[in-house]
């Protein structure tokens, strides 16, 4: 794995990245890797992370006081401060962690980025674009299990920056190098987090160690 200072970010690009690094989110994404883990675990596994991310990522939304009537007296308690947040999953595999987040934020709207990667250029190509109507009002949280080159989360960004969006998150389970630098350098207010920060890209642009194909291992579409 790799370290996130050894990774040549800028002071400013590193304050927008976290790794997290939770040992209840190492476990579960060395359960991931590990390919013998089935679809059905896997599956529970993405969604599972991406609640953990989500609590990571929603750190700073802004609290408000309530009064709360417990059945012993009344105390002024706190809840979020009435923030809109959509989730957008970049498709396929980023369907995968949407119901982890609905699970922490039920009220979120879901948009969805169609984007797949060309197996000889790994150059992302979009296919579908649905956002809620007020998604420029909105916090934006997309997921995507994957981050290698960075190409399909840069086009994801840079769809969302056109349609208005001003705080956009990154929810990635594992990330290399690559992309994370690219990410990063290619938008200037992103925020970008990861369960785990790998080595390197190999030749077809794969992580390494990584985990596979996560959007085969989630829809079970491995081919033998
Ligand atoms: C995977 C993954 C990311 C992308 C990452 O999707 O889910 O979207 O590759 O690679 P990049 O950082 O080099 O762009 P893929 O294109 O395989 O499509 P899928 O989700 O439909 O399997
Ligand atoms: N997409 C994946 O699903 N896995 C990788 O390692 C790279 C891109």
């Amino acid at each position: 794995m790799a370290q996130l200072d050894a990774i040549g970010l800028t002071p400013e690009q590193r304050a927008r990245m976290t790794v997290v690094d939770h040992p209840m989110v190492q476990h579960k994404v060395a359960i991931l890797r590990d390919e013998s883990t089935g679809t059905k675990q896997f599956r529970d596994l993405v969604r599972e992370l991406a609640m953990f991310e989500g609590y990571e990522a929603t750190r700073d939304f802004p609290l408000e006081p309530v009064e709360v009537t417990t059945p012993l007296e009344t105390c002024t308690c706190h809840k979020i401060a009435g923030k809109k947040v959509a989730v957008v999953p970049i498709l396929r595999a980023g369907l995968g962690m949407v119901d982890g987040i609905l699970d922490l934020v039920p009220a979120a709207r879901v948009g969805h980025i169609g984007m797949y990667r060309d197996p000889e250029t790994h150059e992302p190509h979009e296919y579908y674009c649905k956002l809620p109507e007020d998604v420029d009002k909105r916090t934006c949280l997309v997921v995507d299990p994957m981050l290698a080159t960075g190409g399909s989360a840069i086009a994801a960004i840079d769809y969302l920056r056109r349609s208005g969006v001003s705080d956009v998150r990154l929810l990635v389970l594992v990330a290399a190098p690559e992309g994370v630098r690219a990410v990063l350098e290619a938008d200037p207010g992103v925020r970008l987090y990861t369960c785990a920060l790998d080595r390197e890209l190999n030749d077809h642009a794969y992580i390494l160690p990584g985990l596979g194909d996560a959007g085969d291992r989630i829809f079970g579409t491995l081919q033998p």
